[in-house]
């Protein structure tokens, strides 16, 4: 696996027999493939997952597709930001070889009815707000690994429950692929960078910091000696509510690898947050260790 120094447009595949061409040639001539799965709207998140791959693999493959069946019917499909153009200019500064973006029909075609029941640790959190979602995502990401056959995927810990999924799922159906998680990238002042972001006013903008906040509260509370999970989830409703942050939905104890609730906190607990400022839902997550 290799690294190279390169700054030229990703080539732009839009159907899945030009993908399968280039992954297919690429893997004749020995070449290790990354795949870095988005729904576009790229910021330093995504870039920060390019740079893994080159880093690491020989051809980066990253796929732009808004993927209509991981969002329930009164969420932001429409709104979703599209932004090709950009996200083509950012792939071509960071050295990304080709960029899949297909149209909806390309990958749900008519008559597309199968679908990937997700692993058992897709029931609580984001799960159990957002029915179908881990459906919508577990079956995405298969297609897009099937039609990719890349060695190694990246994806980013800010959706941590994805992540978990997606890697139960590799090992449940002995998908041939490494899942590498990278770290959350964040603004400056502590907010996780999402395409999401871009739909607050700067006061919304501000309220948001309450997420990382309200991660920190749980950090220090945890470095203070507090155990009981119920007191540490306590504490970061508070944080939200203070910054009038009062739509939540959850805010979480959970088993790093299960992601079950916790009652007592003895070893690494993730505590994951989502809420909603204004009218948009954000998610966050930090990992503590007592
Ligand atoms: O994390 C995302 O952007 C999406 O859930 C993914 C993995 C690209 C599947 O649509």
């Amino acid at each position: 696996m290799g690294n190279r120094e390169k700054e030229s447009t990703p080539r732009l595949v839009d159907n899945t027999a030009d993908l399968r061409r280039a992954v297919a040639d690429a893997r004749a001539a020995g070449k290790t493939i990354g795949l870095v799965p988005t729904m576009g709207a790229l910021h330093e998140g995504h870039l920060s997952l390019v740079r893994a791959s080159r880093a690491e693999c020989d051809l980066t493959v990253v796929t732009i597709f808004v993927n209509p069946t991981q969002f329930g019917p009164h969420e932001d499909l429409e709104k979703y930001p599209r932004t090709l153009e950009n996200d083509l200019r950012l792939l071509a500064g960071e050295g990304a070889d080709l960029a899949f973006a297909p149209p909806r029909e390309a990958l749900y075609p008519a008559g597309f009815s199968t679908y990937v029941d997700p692993p058992d640790v897709a029931l609580t959190l984001e799960g159990k707000c957002r029915p179908g979602h881990f459906r919508g995502v577990t079956t995405i990401v298969l297609k897009l690994f099937n039609l990719a056959q890349a060695h190694v995927a990246y994806f980013g810990q800010k959706d941590y429950q994805q992540a978990r999924v997606i890697d139960r799922m590799v090992h449940d159906l002995d998908v041939p692929i490494i899942i590498r998680v990278c770290p959350i990238v964040r603004e400056s002042d502590g907010l996780a960078m999402s395409s999401r972001n871009r739909y607050m006013n700067p006061a919304e903008r501000d309220k948001a910091l309450a997420l990382w906040r309200c991660l920190t509260a749980a950090r220090d509370l945890v470095a203070s000696g507090q155990r009981d999970a119920a007191t540490v989830a306590t504490g970061m409703r508070a944080v939200l509510q203070e910054r009038e942050v009062t739509r939540i939905d959850y805010a979480a104890l959970a088993d790093p690898d299960t992601l079950q609730p916790v009652t007592t906190i003895e070893g690494p607990t993730m505590a994951l947050v989502a809420a909603h400022v204004g009218k948009t839902r954000l998610i966050d997550n930090l990992r503590l260790e007592p």
